[in-house]
């Protein structure tokens, strides 16, 4: 009587286990399962991928494997790659002018104060017809700071704080002393020149900070290469904008 009590018990126990075993055989055949669909889904999307680049480069003859995208993605672009890990290119004005959008194949270049940009992804703006287009190939920092488009592209900056300054007007002007007014022409300059400077850089900033461009080199010059071009004139705009002084019993 003990005996089978016993053995009944053992039995009984046997069978949870059983139970627990099959719980845990098929615990894990979940997992391979969530596993291998994972796996499936990964293979249909590398397929659907892979496929989808044959029929861009059958139905492009050749030419693209991403359905002849204009803006590939930056990583899919080894001239991205190459320009971030090679060191700065150095080109001269000349040299710099070529990567205008002109030649095909060749990226298209800014620079500004010096910096040359690789602004290929802003093709609708910098490329040919482009509303900018006239940005690239070259170093118009002198037009970034002015807005004068058609005659400030150069980066020949001499005069451009003058944009700043207010116009004389000798009666207005009297009412200073001559010492009062060297002491605000002074002031003047020194606030003209740091709008320039801020104008400026917040296009060296622009560029340098936008994901889609990048900082590709620098633009190489002879010494003193202003010197020889004639003084440049404050473009028409920006003269017609210049106030006088607002008069002394008037501030
Ligand atoms: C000092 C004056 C100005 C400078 C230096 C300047 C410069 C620029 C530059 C470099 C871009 C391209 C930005 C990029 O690469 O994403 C741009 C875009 C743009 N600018 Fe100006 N800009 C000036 C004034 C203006 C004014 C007054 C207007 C409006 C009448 C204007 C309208 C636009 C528009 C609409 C875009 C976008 C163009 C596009 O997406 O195709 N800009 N500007
Ligand atoms: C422009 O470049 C010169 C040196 O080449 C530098 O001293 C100056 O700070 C730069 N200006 C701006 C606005 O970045």
């Amino acid at each position: 009587m003990a005996d089978s009590e016993l053995r009944q018990r053992k039995a009984k126990a046997d069978d949870s286990k059983d139970k627990e075993s099959k719980k845990l055989r098929t615990r894990t055949q979940e997992d391979d399962d969530a596993g291998s669909f994972r796996l499936d889904v990964l293979r249909v999307l590398t397929f659907l991928f892979l496929a989808s680049c044959g029929l861009s480069y059958v139905i492009s003859s050749g030419e693209s494997f991403f359905w002849g995208m204009k803006n590939k993605p930056n990583y899919m672009k080894p001239d991205w790659w190459k320009a971030k890990f090679s060191g700065p290119i150095y080109l001269t004005p000349d040299e710099l002018s070529k990567y205008n959008g002109y030649e095909k194949g060749k990226p298209l270049y800014l620079a500004v104060n010096g910096t040359i940009f690789d602004v290929s992804n802003g093709l609708n703006m910098y490329g040919v017809g482009g509303s900018y287009h006239f940005f690239v190939g070259r170093d118009a920092s002198r037009a970034f700071v002015s807005g004068c488009f058609k005659e400030d592209l150069t980066a020949d900056m001499r005069g451009i704080e003058e944009m700043y300054l207010p116009i004389d007007d000798p009666e207005i002007d009297s009412m200073w002393t001559a010492a009062e007014m060297e002491e605000m022409r002074k002031k003047e300059m020194e606030e003209a020149e740091k709008r320039v400077y801020e104008g400026l850089k917040h296009w060296v900033d622009f560029f340098t900070n936008s994901p889609k461009y990048q900082k590709v080199g620098y633009l190489v010059r002879e010494e003193g290469w202003q010197e020889k071009l004639p003084m440049p004139e404050l473009c028409k705009a920006n003269q017609d904008k210049r106030k006088r002084r607002i008069p002394r019993d008037q501030q």
